[in-house]
């Protein structure tokens, strides 16, 4: 392990924020200067450092060129943003709520949709909110990169589902302010001002493209809105399905319960109502990061399971069961994962997900997401090096639990659980004994006993809980795999332009070698050849991440070829030699 030092100084805290750390990178694809050795750490040092990373969400702005969540300004965007959201909620069959995103950007536009959805079916009152995501359905639950590239396919996702509305407020996410697709929407809507009014939700600040900039000068006269404070580098470079996500899902979540409760509760939407709400994110970090050592049992069994080839499967049911899912679908592109490595289910299948498309289930095993489907195609075949997690919350779910805790106890004892109990709760208590007695481990946050009023918002607390929980037993767990160098996913995914530019970036960094010797060295591990033709050197780099598509380990073959001089076949053999990529690459970087 790493020599780590838990007193880390406010300078290395706030050392990305310095006008010369990396300057040419935005702040969503900085590498942290917390995690550089994350690579080296225990299941323990890296969920502290995972904890640090998450803290620098809410550090205060600092004088220097970043907005934070907490800044005035972001505050007040979100005051404006929930007002317009008010208005539509009066007028459901002309208006609606639309929010769009690619990758997590867009999973987190279907969890937040649905969640306000079910809240307003409560009340009695239609449904406003929709949502989009680049690729369709099939990308809430697989990797689809290619449509985040096209500014087109997001104008026609958008038409369709604003038809007959008359009054839009669109919210395009990107938290690295980089998606075409998004681009294309944001771009469609300032072209029609009489219907569409748009807000661009991002996580660095605006630059010269020239949407953004525009979206800017509309800002001025709150025709547009930009919500785009800096959360920090993610803990592995680019991973903004992290951070990003985390942030992405707090201020949405602020600004239309705001609207909520001013349209259903008489709550004026106020400012120190929204600094508030925000602050009981904070809280919610700190509710979860006290169970480290629950945190860290789960990363090393998943971590265990991985470096043995085996599984990781998530169970959940509810809402927090979809987050499983989310972590789950994002393994593949970041860490050029097998779907099969780690897997979610959730309880009640499609007719929970309750998405736009419905059952996704005939385009193939990997949308097999119901509790029936893991019986039926996992649980015959699962072994004791396979880490089950049950995820829950709802006491009326632990009946169900402790059945399926059952089946797979059946099977393997390495059954973990993580839920969320409100303190105090006796009759939950009960029940979870139960479940204690069949787990190896079990995580049990608790939360303060809650009111009517604050019953939504503690809901949404503990989905935000569950994603820190996953997304460090799935990083930790790949972490632990060898699949990181340093802080940078090595083996990612190739199959956009984003994607692109980040891997020839970081085959520079890594072998100090020019741009061009390392693009070159990327496309002959796409094209799998030693030698480009001039059709392949003149392509696009679409065509190149179409190609890409079908390839794997592209960027640690390209790094081999570049840091020894090996033919590709030579490359290749040694990486199957040595399948730790982290070990394959790194004893010809010292
Ligand atoms: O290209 C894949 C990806 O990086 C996903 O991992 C991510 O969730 C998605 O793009 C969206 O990125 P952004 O929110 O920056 O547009």
């Amino acid at each position: 392990m790493a020599g780590l030092d838990w007193t880390y100084g406010v300078s290395t805290l706030r050392q990305w924020e310095s006008a010369d750390y990396e300057p040419s990178l935005p702040v969503s694809e900085k590498s942290n200067p917390l995690t550089r050795d994350i690579d080296q750490a225990s299941a323990y040092s890296i969920v502290k450092m995972l904890q640090l990373c998450d803290s620098q969400m809410f550090q205060e702005e600092a004088g220097t060129a970043y907005q934070r969540l907490l800044s005035d300004q972001v505050v007040k965007t979100l005051m404006e943003v929930a007002k317009r959201v008010a208005v539509i909620i009066k007028d459901p069959q002309e208006s609606c709520v639309v929010m769009s995103g690619c990758g997590t950007s867009g999973r987190l536009a279907f969890l937040i949709s649905s969640g306000f959805n079910k809240a307003l079916s409560q009340l009695n009152q239609s449904k406003v909110y929709s949502y989009i995501i680049a690729g369709g359905d099939r990308a809430l639950l697989s990797s689809q990169e290619a449509p985040e590239d096209d500014p087109r396919l997001g104008v026609l996702s958008l038409k369709k589902v604003c038809e007959g509305k008359k009054r839009v407020l669109f919210i395009g996410i990107s938290c690295g302010l980089s998606a075409p697709f998004v681009a294309g929407q944001l771009d469609f809507c300032m072209q029609h001002p009489e219907v569409y009014t748009p807000v661009l939700v991002g996580f660095n600040p605006a630059h010269q493209a020239s949407v953004v900039q525009r979206m800017q000068e509309l800002a001025k006269s709150q025709k547009a809105f930009l919500i785009n404070p800096a959360v920090g580098p993610e803990a592995i470079s680019g991973s903004s399905r992290m951070k990003g996500g985390s942030a992405t899902k707090i201020l949405l979540e602020v600004a239309f319960s705001a609207a909520h409760a001013a349209t259903f509760s008489n709550t004026p939407i106020t400012y120190n109502g929204v600094l508030e709400h925000m602050k009981a994110y904070e809280r919610t970090l700190d509710v979860t990061y006290s169970q480290t050592d629950g945190i860290t049992a789960l990363v090393e069994a998943a971590g265990q399971s991985l470096r043995c080839s085996r599984h990781v499967y998530y169970l959940g049911w509810g809402s927090l069961a979809l987050l499983g899912l989310i972590d789950a679908s994002e393994c593949t592109p970041t860490f050029g994962a097998d779907y099969e490595d780690v897997r979610g289910f959730i309880s009640g299948g499609y007719r929970e997900l309750n998405n736009n498309d419905g059952p996704l289930t005939s385009l193939g095993p990997k949308f097999s997401i119901a509790h029936e489907d893991f019986l039926h195609l996992i649980l015959p075949c699962l072994t004791d090096k396979d880490t089950v997690l049950l995820i829950y919350t709802h006491p009326d779910d632990a009946t169900e639990v402790g059945n399926m805790a059952r089946r797979v106890r059946e099977k393997t004892p390495n059954l973990h659980a993580v839920h969320h109990q409100a303190d105090g709760d006796t009759a939950a208590s009960l029940q979870q004994d139960d479940i204690k007695k069949l787990c190896l481990s079990t995580l049990k946050i608790t939360w303060p006993r809650e009111t009517l009023a604050s019953g939504t918002l503690q809901h949404m607390q503990r989905e935000l809980s569950t994603k820190l929980v996953l997304n460090a037993v799935s990083t930790g767990a790949h972490v632990l795999k060898g699949k990181i160098y340093q802080n940078h996913m090595i083996d990612l995914q190739v199959t956009n332009t984003k994607l692109y530019r980040r891997a020839t970036r970081l085959l520079q960094k890594l072998s100090a070698c020019p741009e061009e010797n390392c693009e070159e060295a990327l496309l002959k591990a796409i094209y799998r050849v030693d030698m480009l033709t001039v059709e392949m050197t003149s392509s696009d780099i679409t065509t190149h991440t179409c190609f890409a598509r079908n390839s794997t380990k592209v960027v640690p073959l390209a790094l081999v070829i570049l840091l020894t001089s090996w033919s590709l076949m030579e490359a290749e053999s040694h990486l199957k030699q040595q399948p730790i990529v982290r070990e394959a690459v790194a004893q010809w970087m010292w």
